[in-house]
This record gives structure tokens, sequence and C-alpha cells, in this order.
């Protein structure tokens, strides 16, 4: 396992970093890193990528997959929009997992929210045909805004997130947990790219 730090420099980036090909799980802003390891240890035969901008979390990351032995993750030190924008190749992604991104509340800020119809354009190119989308918030109006985005694309069909997600429907991450603590709902959604 290594911990990449992608630059602009880079055109594309092989996501198997040399390894044979297998399905990939991409956690997009993983943080502490709750669902990235939790995949790793449980879907031994597929390759987790835990992508974030933040360094010094995805140091802490580095040492619990080392201390766990998981040697299926590989950590990306990216801006999401880089990497699902253009350093991915076509169709390289299983399933992507972008959960409990920054909720950007204000309606002021909405335009920095990272879940709109041109990110979900992107991420559509990235996704293999029958991969899935997976997103969870915990900011009521942003599940809305999820959805509106979604909505018009024609790559994305919705479907429960309880059928295709339901091998990890009982892992929380780090942000739900706290969330989820402070009684708030996190609801989630599923989209097949078809
Ligand atoms: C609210 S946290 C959620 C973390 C994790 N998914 C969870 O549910 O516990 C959002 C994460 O997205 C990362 N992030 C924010 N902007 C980003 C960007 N432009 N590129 C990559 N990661 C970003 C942050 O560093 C942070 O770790």
């Amino acid at each position: 396992m290594s911990l990449h730090i992608l630059t602009n420099a880079y055109r594309t980036f092989d996501p198997w970093c040399g390894r044979p090909r297998c399905p990939i799980e991409l956690d997009l802003g993983c943080g502490k890193g709750g669902l990235t390891l939790a995949m790793a240890a449980r879907f031994p035969d597929r390759l987790i990528l835990g992508a974030d901008v933040m360094l010094g979390r995805l140091r802490r990351v580095q040492r619990r997959v080392q201390q766990r032995a998981l040697g299926n993750v590989e950590l990306l030190r990216v801006d999401n929009l880089d990497l699902v924008g253009y350093q991915l190749p076509d169709g390289c992604i299983s399933r992507l997992h972008i959960l409990c991104p920054d909720p950007w509340p204000k309606a002021r800020h909405h335009g920095r929210r990272l879940v709109t119809s041109d990110f979900l354009g992107k991420a559509a190119r990235v996704l293999r045909p029958g991969g899935v989308l997976h997103l969870s918030t915990d900011e009521a109006d942003y599940i809305a805004f999820m959805q509106a985005a979604a909505a018009p694309l024609p790559y994305f069909r919705p479907v429960e997130a309880a059928t295709v997600l339901a091998d990890v429907a009982d892992i929380r991450t780090e942000f739900e947990a706290q969330w989820l603590a402070q009684g708030k709902s996190v609801p989630h959604l599923a989209y097949l790219r078809q």
C-alpha cells in the first residue's frame, strides 16, 4: 500500500497501481477512513481506493491500514474534481461512495457543493456500466439537491440503496456516526450507472 500524492501533472493515473485488475471501490472524501478500512477488511478480492485532500487524515488512515495489514488499499491525496474529472480512466470504478460530503448548508455556499449535475456527469465517466453511485448526507436539503442533480442525467437510474448496498449497509463513517449520535438522520441514495 502506498500513499500517492497526485498533482495535476498527472494526466491519468493507473488506479490498480500495477496490480491485477479487480473491482474497485472508491471512497471519495474518505476522511478518517472508516468506510475505506471496513471495506478493505470485508472485500479482500477488491481494491479499495481512499481519496481525500487532507494529507494528515490520509496519514492516519495509512497507519491503520498498516496496523491491520490490509493489502488491498491505495490512498490518494488528490482533489476529487481532478481525480474524477480526468485522472481516472473511463469505466474503472465499480462503486463510487461519496458519504457525508461537506454540506455547505448556507444558500450562498451551495455553489461549493460537490454533488452537482456537472460533477455527476464526470462520475458517470469513471463508473463502469452497471456500477453503483452511493451518496449520503446529514444535511436535509442536500439530499434533495443531490436528487435534483442526478434527475436530468440519462446515465443514472435511482435504485433502492438497501438492494445494491446491502453488503455495506451496516458500516457507519465517522461523520455519519457523529450525526446519528446527535439524533440527526443520514439518508443514503443509490444510482445504477446505465
Ligand atoms: C465531511 S467529511 C466526510 C468524511 C467521510 N466521508 C465521512 O463520512 O466520515 C468530507 C471530506 O471530504 C474531504 N474533501 C473536501 N473537499 C475535498 C476536495 N476538493 N477533494 C478531496 N477531498 C475533499 C475533506 O477533507 C473531508 O475529509
